[in-house]
């Protein structure tokens, strides 16, 4: 349970202890995503987001401490106790392509297909469904290659939410889109939390967006993280924070004082 007044976290990382070899990513690690709420996940190249992701979602054991994922522990458990968990997760992986030889449909009805007994025209139903809800109606018969770097992302994103989970895990969203595609990956999202009411996990590097629409920020740094709300980040005095922030969050400050778009 959280805090009085503030929502209960959905998913919490408890003293996680992690190395590859001799190299440690995470030492110390503790942080709690809270339920419907859009937690961004930032940090350098190599400060262990996608790992953070991949343990929470089952797919890397800690060395040491607890995940629990609404409210069930997950860390150290086999793939058969894991699968009833992972239902309630959706991945978009880093770079997670689509399978080449699969039109659009085949791709976003996969794990409907591997993992419920759905018959055909429920199938359907709902591969429209979350096609229509990532603003792409007609590609269902297109290869992946027909569509654009964009396209690709939200048809990726249809098939993250085609379970139904009540928590989707989103590494790098925004990479190697163009404005225009990052904003709409980014309505995307925000309207998949409001109208949804899913617990976003979104790891990025991208400050401006991060800061209009987390409800918190995950800074991962020294093996560790830390987290506030933007504006907390944004009035940080922490030099690293301060760094890490930069004109971005100078600006988004500005627009918040200002009563702009942007805000909280
Ligand atoms: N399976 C693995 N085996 C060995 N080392 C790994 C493995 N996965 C990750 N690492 C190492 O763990 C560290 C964290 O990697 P991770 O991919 O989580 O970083 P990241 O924050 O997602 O970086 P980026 O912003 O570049 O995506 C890196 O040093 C990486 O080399
Ligand atoms: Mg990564």
């Amino acid at each position: 349970m959280g805090l009085p007044g503030s929502p209960a976290s959905h998913v919490e990382v408890e003293d996680v202890a992690l190395r590859f070899g001799r190299r440690p990513v995470f030492k110390d690690l503790h942080c709690a995503f809270p339920r419907g709420q859009i937690s961004v996940v930032m940090g350098a190249s190599g400060a262990g987001k996608s790992t953070l992701l991949r343990l929470i979602g089952g797919l890397q054991r800690p060395d040491r401490g607890h995940v629990r994922v609404a409210g069930e522990e997950i860390a150290g458990r086999g793939d058969a106790a894991l699968s009833g968990i992972r239902k309630q997760l959706g991945m978009l992986f880093q770079n997670g392509a689509l399978l080449d030889s699969m039109t659009i449909f085949e791709n976003v009805a996969l794990p409907l297909r591997e993992h419920e007994n759905l018959p055909e025209d429920e199938v359907v139903r709902r591969v429209r469904a979350r096609l229509e809800a990532v603003g792409l109606p007609d590609v269902e018969d297109l290869l992946p290659r027909a569509l654009s770097g964009g396209m690709l992302r939200r048809a990726a994103l249809a098939r993250a939410i085609v379970m139904e989970p009540a928590i989707v895990l989103c590494d790098e969203p925004f990479s190697g889109l163009d404005p225009p595609n990052v904003s709409r990956i980014e309505a995307l999202l925000r309207d998949l939390n409001r109208e949804l009411g899913l617990t976003l996990i979104v790891t990025s590097h991208h400050m401006a967006s991060s800061l209009r629409m987390a409800d918190r920020i995950f800074l991962m740094r020294d093996q560790a993280c830390l987290s506030g709300t933007p504006l907390e980040l944004a009035q940080s005095q922490d030099s690293a924070i301060v760094e890490f922030i930069g004109e971005d969050g100078a600006e988004y400050l500005a627009r918040y004082a200002s009563g702009g778009e942007g805000g909280p």
